[in-house]
């Protein structure tokens, strides 16, 4: 298996005005000075360019929270992977539950987005995930498999391992209930397998990430499962001073 590096990601949702983007960072980049897991912070539109300026000469790395898959057109309201691109982004979650749920973000849709991201030099973070109801029912594997393989289905073999992928399961985001270690684990070896019946090369290579409810006080036990490659956070990533533990406890 080849040595794969933590990615840490910072899901600041709808929060961080411009002012508030530059007060995170002032105190948060010298925390993240030390070579270690990959740090990437994701703020809303407005604040994009202000904190890739700001990351400039850090390690740290600065992906937006959606984008249209096409390059340009009649979308109102949409962003595009080259104006990302343009702004010195790197990365773009897609996929968020909060977007499937609320916006109506679907699995066909991701499969345009997923690999236009690549395809214009963006990394993509994939969200995937099951709601409570359908743990409940014993659906998650299936829910699970549906979402990688529809979502990644235009993404040819040899790029699948440039996809980072967090296993956010619904029930866990925002509610303070974290999935436990073997539940986190279970899930995302089972994304694995899915990846390595298409290329096992992708699957030693691709990160998958866990998120939900991630906090500096079980962020090293969800690391420290073989196939957990990182966390997407959440509320936890708003505070500078919280976000920094959680990348100390990876390395
Ligand atoms: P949370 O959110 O850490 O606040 O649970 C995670 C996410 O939605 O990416």
């Amino acid at each position: 298996m080849p040595e794969r590096t933590p990615q840490l990601a910072a899901n600041w949702k709808m929060h961080k005005t411009i002012e508030e983007t530059e007060a995170f960072l002032a105190e948060f980049l010298p925390r993240a000075e030390e070579p270690g897991p990959e740090v990437v912070v994701c703020p809303p539109f407005p604040s994009l360019k202000t904190a890739v300026e700001l990351c400039l000469q850090s390690r740290v790395r600065v992906a937006a929270q959606n984008m249209h898959e096409e390059a340009e057109g009649a979308f109102t309201g949409e962003v595009s992977a080259p104006m990302l691109l343009e702004l010195g982004v790197r990365g773009v979650i897609l996929g968020h539950s909060e977007r499937r749920q609320y916006c109506d973000e679907s699995d066909e849709a991701l499969a345009r987005k997923v690999p236009a991201a690549l395809e214009a030099g963006l990394e993509p973070i994939l969200c995937v995930g099951e709601s409570e109801g359908q743990r409940d029912a014993g659906e998650t594997e299936g829910i699970l498999t549906r979402q990688i393989e529809v979502d990644l289905a235009n993404v040819a073999d040899e790029r699948l391992g440039q996809v980072v992928i967090a296993y956010e399961p619904i029930w866990a985001i925002g509610t303070g209930r974290t999935a436990t270690t073997d539940q986190a684990q279970e899930a995302i070896a089972l994304i694995r397998r899915l990846i390595e019946a298409r290329s096992s090369e992708a699957a030693g290579a691709i990160r998958i990430l866990y998120g939900g409810s991630v906090k500096p006080g079980n962020a090293g036990e969800l690391i420290a499962q073989p196939d957990v490659d990182g966390a997407l956070v959440g509320g936890a990533s708003l505070d500078p001073a919280d976000f920094a533990a959680i990348v100390d406890a990876a390395r």
